[in-house]
Order: C-alpha cells, then structure tokens, then sequence
C-alpha cells in the first residue's frame, strides 16, 4: 500500500498538546517516547503538535531530549532511529520542572502552555497524561483545577481537554474510589481515558473474534467442555530501576489487578449484544461480579505469594529481590502471584481458573491455557498409549499466536497416539511489525475513542477480589522465595497439585 494511501486510512488527530507528568519515569523512557516516535515516523500525529514533560528533576530542554534520545534507542525493539524523524518529534519537546504538591510548577505550566499554544497552533487541545503513581493523581488534579491550568466539567469551551491515567488506578477498592470521585467530580467522563495497555494487545483484541466469530470454539466454550483455564505472565526481567514504585505495588497490584483480570474477563464472557464498548464492559463487568467472595482463610489457601531471590537468568547472576536499588532489605512485597479464582456462574460453575505472574521467571510468556476435559475413557485409553486432552494455547507474547493441541496415530502397525499441533503464527501471516500497545491507545486517546480503556466499574469489581487476597496476606511476616530464573515456588506446582492438575510450561 503506498504511503498516502496509508496515511488516509489513520484518523488523524486534531491540534493538541500533551504534558506528561512523570516524564522522566520508568514508563516515559520505556514506552511512552517510543509510541511517539513510532506515530511520528507512521505520520499518525497532527503538524500542530507539542508534548510538554512535567518532573521534579531539573533539566533544561536540551537535557530532556538527550534523556529521550537515549531511552529511545535503548528501549525500542530492534529499531534504528530515524533521526529526521526524532528532529520532527524533538522540535516540538519542552520541558517543565515541578513538584506535583506546588502551585508554582503549575502556575508556570498555564503561563507555559498559553506560549506554546500560540508557537504551534494547538487550539487550547489539550490531553493530560498522568504516567505517574495513583498516590499523586489528586495532588495533580488539585493544583491544575486550582491554577487553571485545566476547566472543570460543567463549563464552556471550543476545545478538549482529556486526561490519561495509567495503572494501577489506587492501590486498592478503597483509594481507587477516592480517587475516581475526584475525578468524575471535576471531568466528563468522556475525557476520562483509564489506562490498561493489555486491553490494545493484538491477541487481546483478537480474543473476541476468535471465540465469536467461529463456530468451531464457542459451544465448547463451557464447564461442559473445559477442565480449567489458565493465564500466565511470566516475565524474565526483575524490577530493574523501578524499585521504588515496584516495592510499594508488588505482582499483585502491578500485573494481577489490571492486566490478569482484563485477560480472565475477555476468556470467561457472555457475548456481547453488540461491539459498542459499553456492551463490552457490561459483559466483563457480569464476569466480575460472578468470581466468588473469598473468606481469608480461602483467599490464603487459593492464592500463593513469593520472592524471588539471587539467581542465573537470562544468561547472568541476578540480584535478589530486595538487594535491588529502591527496595528495602527487608522487604516482603511479593514479586510473583498466583491465584485459584472460581466464577460461579452456568458457563463455568465447577472450572478453576488459575492465575500467575512473576519477575525474574525463567522465560518470557504471556499466554491463555483452556485444557479441555478428557475424551471418555474407552478404546485407546486402554492401551495407555499416551493420550493428552485438548489443550488450546492463546500466546500474547513474545510469539503471538494460538495453537490447538490434539491427539493423532503415529505412523506404523501399533496403535501409538502422539500430540499434534495446529499453529496459526502471528507474525508470519501478518507483518511483524504491529503497533505496540501504548502507540494504539495514545493515538486512540489523541482521537477521543474510548473503546479500547477499562472503565471505573471493571478496575472496582476488579480491585473487589484483589482486595480479597491482599487481606489474606496482611499478617504474613516473611514470604516463600524462588530463586531468579526458575519457574517460581513450589508452593505454586502445590496449589495446582492439590487439584490433580499441572501449570501448562
Ligand atoms: C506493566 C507492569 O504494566 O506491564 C510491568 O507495570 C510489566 O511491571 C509490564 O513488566 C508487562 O507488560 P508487557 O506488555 O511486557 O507484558
């Protein structure tokens, strides 16, 4: 497709400006300044355009770029800068310094933004982004409102002004509600755009045509059907420079709340009446409210916590968890989560539902596992010729893709059965070069189109049974550890044990 041709197709954003709060973070310098660059190089941004990144540090301009410049190259999957295009990005970069608790960082930040509207035309567009820890969500919004650097809801104007929030949004029910009052209290919830990066994963999305679109998968879809799902996160890199925010977070709030959830909510739906997002979130909402309470003493027996101690992965001698820069030495933040979650509902009444995540695992894998049931027991059974039930294998990352698992005759005179495999790869039907998930939703945001966000009601019902595992563990002075670069506690083989069952490697 010639390159017009595949400018047209993009919806292209109107005039805006972005200020990133948290813009010499972890997030910006990993994800945020690649998924710009990417839209820049792809000609998805609009020519009037400005981004403005708001952090304690004192940089100058020249300095904030460098530090981007750098981030870029070391971040960016296998990718050589295009330095016109990092020119065309960097020529409309600025940096303010501020302190999210002082109006006088903000109080120059409008007086700021009024300059660099005028410099590049944006109209008064503006999008928010807090890529930031939730504890400073309200201070931020307290001193935009107060120093008009932002409208409150109710009043007119002839632009936007969205705000972004990264997860996870609070660090349990309790402050995400505190938070979310503020919030809807001061915007109209269209320019509300909660983010949960999982949610424009490829494979996410095609989880939806994969499961209503065929008519091979759905009516086995069922507890009839399936013996138990599955969905891993496991992740080769440790906690790396984010000690800080990693050792208040923990896996369960920094990938369980958030990105597990959303996967069990997509596996386990009804199918919506429609694609519109609100019936989509209805659905996953229902799924939600169907995952049984736990007691304590349940959560306690259904869900494994631990932390990762020094070890060999990915290829050298890695630090234990708590010898890492930020983290205290005595810390007892879990840095792998799994879980044993039921949803009592007619689909899956009597299905577990088996949930993990872990740094500093021995491979990289995001993937959904649905193990059917076993065929009955008659005919090849009796000559135990090694037969396995179904097993359909859903891979986010790193090889995209859905495999289907089931049984065939090896070739010869004895009835020998083997496993075989179905594959559809991605990367070989389509290019290898997808957009990266932030690039989709920063662009989507740019847009105004919400379809790919969480809403409140699935980060509360979400936060609801997180809540629930938290508490269990409330009281536990020292937690289990697994050596860095294994495949994580044995109590997590144990949980599975206690059912008969095995995590699918
Ligand atoms: C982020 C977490 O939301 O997701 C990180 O904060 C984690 O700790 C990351 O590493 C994983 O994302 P992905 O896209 O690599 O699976």
């Amino acid at each position: 497709m010639k390159k017009q041709q595949q400018e047209q197709l993009i919806l292209k954003p109107e005039a805006q400006i972005h200020i990133i709060f948290g813009a010499t973070g972890d997030l910006m310098q990993r994800k945020l300044i690649s998924a710009y660059y990417r839209m820049m190089k792809e000609h998805m941004m609009p020519k009037n355009f400005a981004l403005i990144g708001f952090s304690r540090r004192p940089l100058t301009d020249k300095e904030y770029k460098k530090l981007l410049h750098d981030a870029l190259q070391q971040y960016s999957r296998n990718m050589k800068i295009d330095e016109r295009v990092w020119q065309r990005l960097s020529s409309r970069i600025y940096y303010h310094p501020g302190n999210f608790n002082e109006a006088a960082g903000f109080r120059t930040l409008r007086r700021f933004l009024a300059k660099l509207e005028k410099r590049h035309h944006t109209k008064g567009n503006k999008v928010f982004y807090f890529a930031t820890l939730s504890k400073n969500f309200n201070k931020i919004i307290k001193q935009l409102l107060a120093n008009k650097v932002i409208t409150r809801k109710g009043n007119e104007k002839d632009y936007f002004e969205r705000l972004i929030f990264e997860k996870p949004f609070g660090h349990d029910l309790h402050s995400a509600r505190l938070i979310n009052q503020k919030v809807e209290a001061a915007f109209d919830e269209h320019d509300i755009f909660r983010i949960d990066h999982y949610l424009a994963k490829e494979t996410v999305q095609n989880l939806m045509v994969l499961r209503f679109a065929n008519a091979l998968f759905e009516p086995l879809w069922n507890h009839k059907y399936i013996d138990n799902v599955q969905i891993i996160a496991d992740e080769v890199l440790g906690v790396g420079s984010r000690g800080g925010y990693y050792d208040n977070a923990g896996a369960l709030e920094d990938m369980f709340q958030n990105h597990l959830m959303q996967l069990l909510m997509f596996t386990a739906m009804e199918p919506p009446a429609d694609l519109k997002p609100t019936s989509i979130a209805n659905e996953k909402i229902k799924v939600l409210q169907s995952i049984k309470d736990m007691s304590t003493q349940q959560a306690r027996l259904n869900s494994v916590k631990a932390q990762y101690t020094k070890g060999f992965a990915n290829g050298k001698m890695r630090k234990g968890y708590t010898e890492v820069n930020g983290v205290d030495p005595d810390s007892i933040t879990e840095t792998f989560i799994a879980a044993r979650l039921e949803i009592s509902n007619w689909r899956w009444a009597g299905v577990p539902f088996y949930l993990r995540s872990g740094k500093r695992l021995a491979k990289k894998t995001t993937k959904i596992i649905v193990y059917f049931k076993e065929a009955p027991r008659i005919l090849f059974y009796e000559k135990q010729v090694g037969i396995h039930p179904n097993v359909l294998e859903i891979r986010l990352q790193p090889d995209e893709g859905i495999s289907l698992h089931f049984n065939i005759k090896k070739p010869g005179k004895e009835m020998h059965v083997v496993d075989a495999n179905m594959d559809f790869c991605h990367e070989c039907l389509f290019s290898p070069n997808t957009a990266e998930a932030y690039q989709v939703l920063i662009h989507d945001a740019m847009v105004g189109d919400k379809t790919l966000f969480t809403t409140w009601r699935e980060i509360e019902g979400s936060w609801r049974i997180t809540d629930q595992i938290s508490h269990a563990w409330r009281k536990v002075k020292r937690l289990p550890k697994y050596r860095a670069g294994t495949h994580g506690p044995k109590l997590a083989e144990e949980l599975m044990e206690r059912d008969g069952r095995h995590w699918y490697i």
